[in-house]
């Protein structure tokens, strides 16, 4: 089976000049002979869902942020690709950053917005080689308008990419993420985010600034479907789930790397697409990234869409898939799961900072061969109160992620507490720094010795 390329061009677009010969542009001028109201039914018709990892419909999410009051509206770009496993953000970026940022520009008309931030991380370096001359080449040709377009540089953490953590990113803060959604505390808000004295006399009075954020593979796609239609989008994918989907495959496959698919390809014909199994292994689970319940083998049948994944237990993500064989111990896999998530915690709620470092130090017992029956009373207890009133996702990740290994494997549990390994614990949770067109991934291997209070030991 063969990718495609809708959102990832075949070969680089570098200048300006290459990206309008590509069609670039036209998604922008079709916005703006629309008006924003049908530029939003226009996304709605083509049921465009976003691929940051929630799969949430993007017409929905920008009629509501066009609805809200409460101040200026602006548009994050959410370039932070932190998950695990997914690398197919920065495959778009330096492949096609114009198209990103018309996708902003495309927002900014729809939502009513004069300013919009493009996010990605500090040491994505080649990426913002590609990001800061397409910025300026598109300002300098006047195809913006007056558009504020402002690159961000954001730190390493996992937390950076979460929504609520970004924006306090873009207002010069460590990655925690705050209380409210960033529909109802925007950028810059004002608003008392908890309960607070009434606006003193002569001050202005409090905004809430409502904040419209997209990952970039979404607003990349938004920038296809003003130019080419919604039935042109639709004729590719699913009723639930249309369009493409841009996949990452790392792990044990005999050649990693990103492939771009029309949703409902089954994942099995992906990994064929990587080349299979290595010699002699048989598949035994994958996880897409560390959101979403771990998939078993037997059902790598799944079609790549949102409504298959939900029916077989597990969830798409991001789309960026680590593939485990059989010589690997499930036991080590949850253990770094959880130590990953543990450290990447921010603390600000205590069940999820202390509940995830307490599970890992139950897993790492277990897999040392030194736990018993009480570790996994115990870890089942703090599996249920990880994400009690927690401020964002995380807590959750850590509750059904580790709780599906359990349930998925409880053979490698057993074996664990009777003494016995049942395969590989030199697991690494699949932060990836590159992956060469021969399949050759480099991990960032200095996570291993990240702290829960975020510093490195090296
Ligand atoms: C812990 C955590 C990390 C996240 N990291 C990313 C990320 O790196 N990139 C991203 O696009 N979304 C990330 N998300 C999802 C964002 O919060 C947000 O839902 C997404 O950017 C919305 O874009 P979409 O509607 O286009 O999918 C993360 C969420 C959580 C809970
Ligand atoms: S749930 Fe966890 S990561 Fe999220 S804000 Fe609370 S402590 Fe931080």
């Amino acid at each position: 089976m063969e990718g495609v390329n809708v959102v990832i061009p075949a070969e680089p677009i570098l200048t300006l000049e290459q990206y309008l010969a590509s069609g670039g542009g036209m998604g922008l001028a079709t916005a703006r002979r629309f008006g924003p109201d049908a530029t939003i039914e226009e996304l709605t018709a083509a049921g465009l869902r976003g691929r940051g990892g929630g799969g949430f419909p993007t017409g929905a999410k920008w009629a509501s942020i066009r609805r809200s009051g409460g101040g200026r509206h602006f548009v994050v770009a959410n370039g932070a690709e932190g998950e695990p496993a997914t690398f197919k953000d920065r495959v778009l970026m330096l492949n096609d950053p114009f198209r990103v940022i018309e996708g902003l520009a495309i927002a900014a008309l729809a939502v009513d917005a004069t300013e919009v931030f493009l996010a990605t991380k500090a040491s994505f370096t080649s990426v913002l080689d590609r990001l800061r001359p397409a910025v300026v080449e598109m300002e300098q040709s006047g195809m913006l308008g007056d558009l504020t377009v402002t690159i961000v540089e954001g730190p390493e953490e996992y937390l950076f990419g979460e929504e609520k953590a970004l924006l306090e990113v873009i207002e010069g803060r460590e990655p925690l993420p705050r209380q409210l959604a960033p529909w109802q505390h925007g950028l810059f808000a004002t608003v008392p985010m908890g309960w607070e004295s009434a606006t003193p006399p002569g001050m202005d009075p409090p905004v809430s600034n409502p904040t419209l954020i997209n990952n970039v593979e979404t607003l990349a796609s938004v920038t296809h479907i003003l130019e080419k239609g919604a039935s042109w989008y639709r004729s590719m994918g699913t009723i639930d789930s249309p369009g493409t989907i841009t996949v990452t495959v790392v792990g044990d496959v005999v050649r990693p790397g990103v492939h771009e698919v029309p949703m409902g390809t089954p994942l099995e014909s992906v990994l064929e697409m990587c080349g299979g199994p290595l010699d002699g292994r048989q598949f035994k689970a994958a996880l897409s990234g560390v959101s979403n319940p771990i998939l078993a083998a037997h059902d790598f049948d799944v079609p790549l869409t949102y409504e298959d994944f939900r029916l077989r237990g597990s969830g798409m993500g991001a789309a960026g898939f680590v593939i485990y064989d059989d010589t690997r111990d499930m036991v080590s896999v949850a253990r770094e799961v959880s130590r990953f998530l543990s450290v990447e915690s921010c603390g600000q709620c205590p069940p999820c900072k202390q509940g995830s470092l307490g599970i890992t130090e139950h897993l790492v017992k277990i897999e040392s061969g030194h736990g018993d029956d009480s570790d996994l009373a115990q870890m089942n207890s703090l599996l249920r109160s990880v994400n009690d009133a927690n401020r964002c996702y995380l807590g959750t990740e850590e509750q059904i992620c580790i709780s599906s290994i359990l349930r998925t494997f409880p053979e490698d549990f057993t074996k664990r507490l009777d003494g016995i390994s049942t395969g590989r614990g030199d697991v690494l949770i699949p932060l990836i720094k590159d992956i060469a067109d021969d399949g050759t991934v480099t991990y960032d291997e200095r996570h291993a010795s990240k702290q829960p209070d975020w510093t490195y030991l090296d």
